[in-house]
């Protein structure tokens, strides 16, 4: 399975931080649609919209329709601490909505299923997973043991701190009770993604892997500090291929600005030269 991971695209009318988030998103598709057509979904794991407005939202689909991405490409959505719930639900109606109005969801495919999260809290730029949610979650991970299905989960905000617990001022509320979940499960759940922070990060949570890609439009800098810090710079923005195998899971950064390559020929002594085109 060949899954593309894009995070944070903040579509807006304006620049941020000094960025199109139109033109990089209008990029980015068009880097994914020349190189990896062959991916089997893209996941765009929330902060679609920088404020949340309607405008935005019809952005997005307009520079998805501009593109001509294949059908099967269109993005599966998580909404973002930027996004609003009210509005996002009811213009991606085609978005499944759990039974407590959250927009969470799965997808099964064959021995895997896909979990997405709702994070979101209204006018907070923090996370909050409440007892519905968990609920929800722990109701899809207990089906998954019965189908003898691997979990993968998907979600905005990172659910643990990426440096210091004083510095994740942007973080997820309930950790402890998502950590408690995560803990139960570890065995079933074989990968975390999420945005949120706009770095490249990955690593190993309880004994399951996790990765996160940065913003299509702003990557931020690493926060190594005990005090609360981000900053931007002018870094590449990202997003990510996600190969899932039988025995691996691997993650690629796709710097879908640079698209300048020199491929190597292979020659009949099986040297690789470099191609002088
Ligand atoms: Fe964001
Ligand atoms: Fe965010």
């Amino acid at each position: 399975m060949k899954i593309a991971h894009f995070s944070d695209t903040h579509i807006h009318s304006q620049k941020i931080l000094g960025y199109n988030p139109v033109e990089r998103f209008h990029f980015a598709l068009e880097h994914l649609k020349k190189n990896h057509s062959d991916s089997d979904m893209l996941i765009i794991s929330g902060d679609i919209s920088h404020h949340g407005v309607l405008d935005s939202y019809k952005k997005f689909d307009e520079i998805i329709e501009k593109v001509k991405l294949p059908k099967h490409l269109y993005p599966k959505l998580i909404l973002g601490n930027h996004d609003n719930r009210e509005i996002f639900k009811n213009y991606f109606t085609n978005v499944p909505i759990d039974e407590n109005g959250f927009v969470q969801y799965d997808i099964e495919i064959e021995d895997k299923r896909l979990i997405f999260l709702d994070t979101n809290i209204p006018k907070s730029h923090q996370g909050r997973f409440c007892e519905k949610r968990q609920a929800w979650l722990r109701k899809k991970i207990e089906k998954s043991i019965i189908k003898n299905q691997k979990v993968f989960i998907f979600m905005h905000h990172n659910p643990f701190p990426l440096v210091e617990l004083d510095s994740d001022y942007i973080g997820l509320l309930d950790r402890d009770q998502f950590k408690l979940i995560i803990n139960e499960y570890k065995n079933i759940i074989k990968h975390i993604f999420f945005g949120h922070q706009h770095l490249t990060v990955s690593g190993n949570y309880l004994g399951i892997s996790f990765s996160s890609p940065r913003s299509i439009n702003h990557p931020l800098v690493t926060n190594f500090s005990k005090d609360y810090r981000l900053g931007s710079a002018d870094t590449d923005p990202n997003y990510n291929i996600i190969l899932i195998n039988n025995d691996s899971i691997i993650v690629h950064n796709e710097d879908f600005l640079k698209v300048k390559i020199n491929w190597f020929e292979t020659t009949q002594s099986g040297w690789l030269e470099e191609n002088e085109d």
